[in-house]
Protein backbone atom coordinates (compact mmCIF):
# COMPACT_ATOMS: atom_id res chain seq x y z
CA UNK A 1 0.00 0.00 0.00
CA UNK A 2 0.81 3.44 -0.91
CA UNK A 3 1.86 5.88 2.10
CA UNK A 4 2.52 9.53 2.58
CA UNK A 5 5.77 10.75 3.02
CA UNK A 6 5.44 12.95 6.19
CA UNK A 7 5.83 9.98 8.69
CA UNK A 8 8.74 8.00 7.23
CA UNK A 9 10.79 11.20 7.22
CA UNK A 10 9.58 13.05 10.31
CA UNK A 11 11.64 9.00 11.88
CA UNK A 12 14.54 9.86 9.27
CA UNK A 13 14.86 13.34 10.73
CA UNK A 14 14.51 12.39 14.57
CA UNK A 15 17.10 9.02 13.78
CA UNK A 16 19.47 10.93 11.56
CA UNK A 17 19.31 9.20 8.05
CA UNK A 18 17.20 10.25 5.39
CA UNK A 19 15.20 8.72 2.75
CA UNK A 20 15.73 8.27 -0.46
CA UNK A 21 14.03 9.56 -3.58
CA UNK A 22 14.44 7.56 -6.57
CA UNK A 23 12.95 9.25 -9.80
CA UNK A 24 11.18 6.62 -11.89
CA UNK A 25 11.03 6.31 -15.64
CA UNK A 26 9.31 2.61 -16.66
CA UNK A 27 8.43 -0.82 -14.97
CA UNK A 28 11.83 -1.99 -15.04
CA UNK A 29 13.23 1.28 -13.04
CA UNK A 30 10.02 0.96 -10.46
CA UNK A 31 11.17 -2.58 -10.25
CA UNK A 32 14.15 -2.73 -9.37
CA UNK A 33 14.22 0.45 -6.50
CA UNK A 34 11.23 -1.95 -5.24
CA UNK A 35 12.86 -5.06 -4.64
CA UNK A 36 15.92 -3.10 -3.68
CA UNK A 37 14.32 -1.46 -0.78
CA UNK A 38 12.24 -4.38 0.29
CA UNK A 39 15.54 -6.71 0.61
CA UNK A 40 17.39 -3.58 2.36
CA UNK A 41 13.92 -3.19 4.62
CA UNK A 42 14.35 0.40 3.80
CA UNK A 43 11.85 3.16 3.44
CA UNK A 44 11.44 4.33 -0.23
CA UNK A 45 10.10 7.17 -1.95
CA UNK A 46 9.63 6.84 -5.72
CA UNK A 47 9.63 10.52 -7.39
CA UNK A 48 7.73 11.33 -10.53
CA UNK A 49 8.57 14.37 -12.53
CA UNK A 50 5.82 15.71 -15.01
CA UNK A 51 7.73 14.49 -17.63
CA UNK A 52 8.84 11.05 -16.46
CA UNK A 53 4.50 11.11 -16.02
CA UNK A 54 3.81 11.83 -19.96
CA UNK A 55 6.57 9.31 -20.63
CA UNK A 56 4.88 6.65 -19.01
CA UNK A 57 1.47 7.55 -20.89
CA UNK A 58 -0.33 9.51 -17.75
CA UNK A 59 -0.42 10.18 -14.04
CA UNK A 60 -2.99 7.51 -13.81
CA UNK A 61 -0.67 4.58 -15.05
CA UNK A 62 1.76 5.35 -12.98
CA UNK A 63 -0.11 5.38 -9.66
CA UNK A 64 -1.75 1.81 -11.08
CA UNK A 65 1.45 0.33 -12.09
CA UNK A 66 3.62 1.12 -8.83
CA UNK A 67 0.29 -0.05 -6.65
CA UNK A 68 -0.23 -3.09 -8.72
CA UNK A 69 3.37 -3.94 -8.13
CA UNK A 70 3.44 -3.56 -5.00
CA UNK A 71 0.71 -5.99 -4.31
CA UNK A 72 2.46 -8.71 -6.98
CA UNK A 73 5.88 -8.34 -5.72
CA UNK A 74 4.24 -8.77 -1.99
CA UNK A 75 6.38 -5.61 -0.92
CA UNK A 76 5.72 -4.65 2.52
CA UNK A 77 8.17 -1.35 3.36
CA UNK A 78 6.49 1.43 3.68
CA UNK A 79 6.63 3.68 -0.68
CA UNK A 80 5.58 7.10 -1.21
CA UNK A 81 4.55 7.61 -4.38
CA UNK A 82 5.43 11.34 -5.20
CA UNK A 83 5.35 13.83 -7.81
CA UNK A 84 8.41 15.82 -8.39
CA UNK A 85 8.08 19.54 -8.80
CA UNK A 86 4.97 19.28 -9.84
CA UNK A 87 2.73 22.37 -11.72
CA UNK A 88 -0.26 23.64 -9.92
CA UNK A 89 -2.19 21.73 -12.75
CA UNK A 90 0.27 18.64 -12.06
CA UNK A 91 -0.33 18.47 -8.99
CA UNK A 92 -4.45 17.85 -8.91
CA UNK A 93 -3.73 15.52 -11.31
CA UNK A 94 -1.66 13.50 -9.36
CA UNK A 95 -3.84 13.82 -6.70
CA UNK A 96 -6.95 12.71 -8.69
CA UNK A 97 -4.74 9.51 -9.69
CA UNK A 98 -3.78 8.10 -6.41
CA UNK A 99 -0.38 9.84 -5.38
CA UNK A 100 0.50 9.75 -2.20
CA UNK A 101 2.64 12.20 -1.95
CA UNK A 102 3.24 15.82 -3.65
CA UNK A 103 5.71 18.49 -4.47
CA UNK A 104 4.63 21.88 -5.57
CA UNK A 105 7.20 23.81 -7.54
CA UNK A 106 5.80 27.35 -7.13
CA UNK A 107 9.17 28.90 -7.37
CA UNK A 108 8.35 30.73 -10.70
CA UNK A 109 5.08 32.33 -8.91
CA UNK A 110 5.76 35.77 -7.52
CA UNK A 111 5.76 35.00 -3.61
CA UNK A 112 2.56 35.79 -2.91
CA UNK A 113 1.02 33.71 -5.52
CA UNK A 114 3.17 31.03 -4.26
CA UNK A 115 1.90 31.18 -0.70
CA UNK A 116 -1.68 31.35 -1.62
CA UNK A 117 -1.51 28.14 -4.40
CA UNK A 118 0.57 26.65 -0.96
CA UNK A 119 -1.78 27.32 1.62
CA UNK A 120 -5.03 25.76 -0.76
CA UNK A 121 -2.88 22.53 -1.78
CA UNK A 122 -1.88 22.66 1.78
CA UNK A 123 -5.64 21.86 2.55
CA UNK A 124 -6.47 19.36 -0.20
CA UNK A 125 -3.44 17.56 1.18
CA UNK A 126 -4.48 17.12 4.82
CA UNK A 127 -7.74 16.33 4.30
CA UNK A 128 -6.86 13.43 1.79
CA UNK A 129 -4.27 12.57 4.02
CA UNK A 130 -1.27 13.07 1.25
CA UNK A 131 1.93 14.55 1.74
CA UNK A 132 3.29 18.36 0.33
CA UNK A 133 6.91 19.32 -0.09
CA UNK A 134 7.52 22.66 -1.03
CA UNK A 135 10.00 24.29 -2.96
CA UNK A 136 13.00 24.74 -5.92
CA UNK A 137 16.57 24.25 -6.77
CA UNK A 138 18.58 24.86 -9.34
CA UNK A 139 20.27 22.87 -12.40
CA UNK A 140 17.93 21.33 -15.20
CA UNK A 141 15.40 18.75 -14.82
CA UNK A 142 12.93 17.67 -17.53
CA UNK A 143 13.35 21.55 -18.42
CA UNK A 144 12.83 22.95 -15.14
CA UNK A 145 15.58 25.66 -14.95
CA UNK A 146 17.55 26.63 -11.97
CA UNK A 147 21.42 27.49 -11.15
CA UNK A 148 22.12 26.32 -7.53
CA UNK A 149 21.04 29.38 -6.32
CA UNK A 150 20.51 29.39 -2.38
CA UNK A 151 17.44 29.68 -0.56
CA UNK A 152 16.50 32.98 1.48
CA UNK A 153 15.88 31.67 5.14
CA UNK A 154 13.14 34.25 5.77
CA UNK A 155 11.15 33.00 2.47
CA UNK A 156 11.35 29.58 3.57
CA UNK A 157 9.87 30.00 7.05
CA UNK A 158 6.80 31.70 5.56
CA UNK A 159 6.55 28.97 3.08
CA UNK A 160 6.83 26.41 6.35
CA UNK A 161 4.64 28.09 8.45
CA UNK A 162 1.77 27.30 5.54
CA UNK A 163 1.51 23.72 7.22
CA UNK A 164 3.39 22.00 4.42
CA UNK A 165 5.20 18.23 5.63
CA UNK A 166 9.06 19.07 4.07
CA UNK A 167 10.69 21.38 2.59
CA UNK A 168 13.30 21.47 -0.45
CA UNK A 169 15.99 24.27 -0.12
CA UNK A 170 18.29 25.28 -2.46
CA UNK A 171 21.65 25.39 -0.85
CA UNK A 172 24.00 25.62 -4.27
CA UNK A 173 22.55 21.75 -4.89
CA UNK A 174 21.96 21.37 -8.74
CA UNK A 175 19.86 18.71 -10.67
CA UNK A 176 21.78 16.85 -13.31
CA UNK A 177 25.77 16.19 -12.91
CA UNK A 178 28.01 18.81 -11.21
CA UNK A 179 29.89 21.35 -12.59
CA UNK A 180 34.07 20.91 -12.33
CA UNK A 181 33.76 24.23 -10.88
CA UNK A 182 31.04 23.84 -8.28
CA UNK A 183 31.32 25.07 -5.27
CA UNK A 184 30.12 22.47 -2.49
CA UNK A 185 26.86 22.75 -0.72
CA UNK A 186 26.57 25.85 1.33
CA UNK A 187 26.02 24.56 4.90
CA UNK A 188 25.95 28.34 6.51
CA UNK A 189 22.65 28.31 4.04
CA UNK A 190 21.59 25.04 5.35
CA UNK A 191 22.18 25.86 9.27
CA UNK A 192 20.27 29.21 8.73
CA UNK A 193 17.26 27.38 7.26
CA UNK A 194 17.06 24.83 9.40
CA UNK A 195 17.40 27.37 12.46
CA UNK A 196 14.12 29.35 10.89
CA UNK A 197 12.10 26.25 10.08
CA UNK A 198 13.32 23.70 13.30
CA UNK A 199 12.29 20.27 13.12
CA UNK A 200 10.94 20.09 9.75
CA UNK A 201 12.55 17.63 7.46
CA UNK A 202 14.04 19.59 4.72
CA UNK A 203 14.53 17.99 1.25
CA UNK A 204 17.92 17.88 -0.63
CA UNK A 205 17.37 17.70 -4.64
CA UNK A 206 20.34 16.91 -7.10
CA UNK A 207 21.48 13.64 -5.26
CA UNK A 208 23.51 12.42 -8.22
CA UNK A 209 27.61 13.57 -7.49
CA UNK A 210 27.53 14.83 -3.93
CA UNK A 211 30.28 13.64 -2.37
CA UNK A 212 29.28 11.32 0.80
CA UNK A 213 30.98 13.82 3.48
CA UNK A 214 28.60 16.38 1.99
CA UNK A 215 25.67 14.01 2.61
CA UNK A 216 26.56 12.85 5.69
CA UNK A 217 27.05 16.65 7.23
CA UNK A 218 23.54 17.61 5.30
CA UNK A 219 21.73 14.65 7.14
CA UNK A 220 23.46 15.54 10.72
CA UNK A 221 21.72 19.40 9.75
CA UNK A 222 18.05 18.13 8.92
CA UNK A 223 18.11 16.80 5.67
CA UNK A 224 15.85 13.91 5.87
CA UNK A 225 15.04 12.95 2.22
CA UNK A 226 17.67 13.16 -0.81
CA UNK A 227 16.82 13.31 -4.12
CA UNK A 228 18.36 10.68 -7.20
CA UNK A 229 17.72 10.63 -10.66
CA UNK A 230 20.62 11.09 -13.10
CA UNK A 231 22.64 8.51 -11.30
CA UNK A 232 20.63 5.32 -11.87
CA UNK A 233 20.64 7.00 -15.45
CA UNK A 234 24.12 7.09 -15.68
CA UNK A 235 24.72 3.24 -14.07
CA UNK A 236 21.79 2.03 -16.31
CA UNK A 237 22.90 3.40 -19.59
CA UNK A 238 26.60 2.10 -18.87
CA UNK A 239 25.28 -1.05 -18.14
CA UNK A 240 23.30 -1.02 -21.41
CA UNK A 241 26.24 -0.14 -23.26
CA UNK A 242 28.58 -2.20 -22.12
CA UNK A 243 25.73 -5.38 -23.07
CA UNK A 244 25.63 -4.28 -26.33
CA UNK A 245 28.74 -3.57 -26.74
CA UNK A 246 30.29 -6.86 -26.13
CA UNK A 247 27.76 -7.80 -28.50
CA UNK A 248 25.80 -10.23 -26.62
CA UNK A 249 21.96 -8.77 -28.26
CA UNK A 250 23.58 -10.57 -31.18
CA UNK A 251 24.01 -14.13 -29.10
CA UNK A 252 21.48 -16.20 -29.06
CA UNK A 253 18.26 -14.52 -27.70
CA UNK A 254 20.25 -11.76 -26.55
CA UNK A 255 17.95 -9.38 -28.35
CA UNK A 256 14.93 -10.56 -25.84
CA UNK A 257 14.32 -7.43 -23.98
CA UNK A 258 13.81 -8.96 -20.79
CA UNK A 259 17.78 -9.74 -21.32
CA UNK A 260 18.94 -6.88 -23.33
CA UNK A 261 17.26 -4.81 -20.09
CA UNK A 262 18.36 -6.97 -17.18
CA UNK A 263 22.13 -5.57 -16.80
CA UNK A 264 20.71 -1.95 -16.68
CA UNK A 265 17.86 -3.03 -14.30
CA UNK A 266 20.30 -4.68 -11.94
CA UNK A 267 22.85 -1.71 -12.55
CA UNK A 268 19.99 0.42 -10.42
CA UNK A 269 19.19 -1.94 -7.93
CA UNK A 270 23.63 -1.46 -7.30
CA UNK A 271 23.16 2.40 -7.66
CA UNK A 272 20.20 2.13 -5.13
CA UNK A 273 21.77 -0.31 -2.76
CA UNK A 274 24.70 2.23 -2.08
CA UNK A 275 22.89 5.52 -1.64
CA UNK A 276 20.34 3.58 0.87
CA UNK A 277 23.42 2.45 2.96
CA UNK A 278 25.13 5.90 2.85
CA UNK A 279 22.09 7.73 3.51
CA UNK A 280 21.58 5.23 6.45
CA UNK A 281 17.65 4.05 5.80
CA UNK A 282 18.58 0.22 5.55
CA UNK A 283 16.46 -1.57 8.18
CA UNK A 284 14.28 1.48 9.03
CA UNK A 285 11.56 0.09 7.00
P1 LIG B 1 19.67 14.35 -9.80
O1 LIG B 1 19.15 14.02 -11.15
O2 LIG B 1 20.78 15.32 -9.84
O3 LIG B 1 20.01 13.12 -9.01
O4 LIG B 1 18.49 15.10 -9.02
C1 LIG B 1 17.31 14.43 -8.73
C2 LIG B 1 16.30 15.35 -8.15
O5 LIG B 1 16.59 16.26 -7.42
C3 LIG B 1 14.88 15.10 -8.47
O6 LIG B 1 14.06 16.12 -8.03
Amino acid sequence: MLVSAKEMLEKARAGKYAVGQFNINNLEWTKSILLTAQELNSPVILGVSEGAGKYMTGFKTVAAMVSAMIDELNITIPVALHLDHGTYEGCYKCIKAGFSSIMFDGSHYPIEENIAKTKELVETCNKLGLSLEVGSIGGEEDGVVGMGECADPKECKAIADLGIDFLAAGIGNIHGKYPANWQGLNFEVLENVKKEVGDMPLVLHGGTGIPADMIKKAISLGVAKINVNTECQLSFAAATREYIEAGKDLQGKGFDPRKLLAPGAEAIKATVKEKMELFGSVGKA
